[in-house]
């Protein structure tokens, strides 16, 4: 049962097996980050928005000496990242008021700050966080100006379900500009990189696109709505998909995802 979060917007749980069923793409993106990590060692690292589990298991292999937390606010994502990581530690906790332990000298954010209020007030808050020499690692999707996004919201606004789902429209934050990233928390780091890369994910079919938003994006859109209608909107945005993905000469299609990485030392 959905229920109003402190920002006013739906807050049904994330399904981690929904998230999962492209856990080779969607892990891709938290090891080029984390390769980009200037450490050799770590005392405490925390992974934050850990969802199932499978960035914990990146930094648990690159650090098997530190003390490696989890912190996500769902608690299907975190069932699922326990049943995992048996002996890892995983806190329910909102990234919008967290604070790391003493000692923590890396906190990565792979897929999160994108969905937290004023995401950039708190990654300035968590850098000054954390001692001299920490790292903070983060990235964020940068594609709300890809058809499957700007599809997403065509659909939402112009249907029978258009007033159900007004307030999902707000309920991803756009990032800002690289350019402005830096402007903000260099003045609080020795050294900060910041980079774009496009992945380009050849999906089975258009299907299979709706099937990975479904994971992500799409929940907030799909969540208030009654079984008719979350079958009508999908079939609806299903049919925008097809036409805006023509499938290759394999018959998969090619989904561009553009995101944004921040590697800044403390
Ligand atoms: C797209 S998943 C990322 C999972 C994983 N880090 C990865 O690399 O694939 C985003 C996760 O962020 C969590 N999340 C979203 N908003 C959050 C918040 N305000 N505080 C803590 N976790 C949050 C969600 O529950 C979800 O598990």
């Amino acid at each position: 049962m959905a229920e109003p979060s402190s920002s006013g917007r739906a807050a049904e749980d994330w399904s981690a097996r929904q998230y999962l069923k492209f856990e080779d793409e969607r892990t891709r993106p938290p090891r080029d980050l984390l390769a980009q990590v200037p450490l050799d060692a770590a005392r405490r690292v925390a992974d934050l928005g850990c969802g199932p589990g499978n960035s914990t298991e990146l930094l648990i292999a690159r650090f098997p000496d530190a003390d490696v937390i989890g912190v996500d606010s769902s608690p299907d994502m975190l069932r699922q990242a326990r049943e995992r990581l048996p002996r890892c530690r995983f806190v329910e906790g909102d990234l919008a008021a967290w604070m790391p332990e003493p000692g923590t000298d890396l906190l990565f954010g792979n897929a999160v700050f994108h969905w937290v209020p004023d995401h950039p007030k708190v990654l300035a808050r968590l850098l000054q966080s954390l001692p001299q020499g920490g790292v903070l690692a983060v990235q964020m999707p940068d594609n709300t100006r890809e058809p499957a996004l700007m599809l997403m919201d065509q659909v939402a606004g112009s249907g029978p379900w258009s007033a159900t789902i007004a307030q999902a429209l707000a309920a991803r934050y756009e990032l800002a500009r690289a350019e402005d990233y830096y402007d903000l928390l260099r003045p609080l780091c020795s050294h900060i990189d910041i980079w774009h890369t496009h992945y380009n994910h050849m999906i089975e079919n258009p299907a299979g696109v709706v099937e990975w938003f479904k994971g992500s994006s799409l929940r907030p859109f799909l969540a208030p709505l009654d079984a008719t209608m979350r079958e009508a909107f999908t079939a609806r945005y299903t049919d925008e998909i097809r036409r805006a993905y023509p499938v290759r000469a394999d018959g998969k299609v090619m989904l561009k995802f553009p995101r944004l990485f921040i590697v800044a030392v403390r």
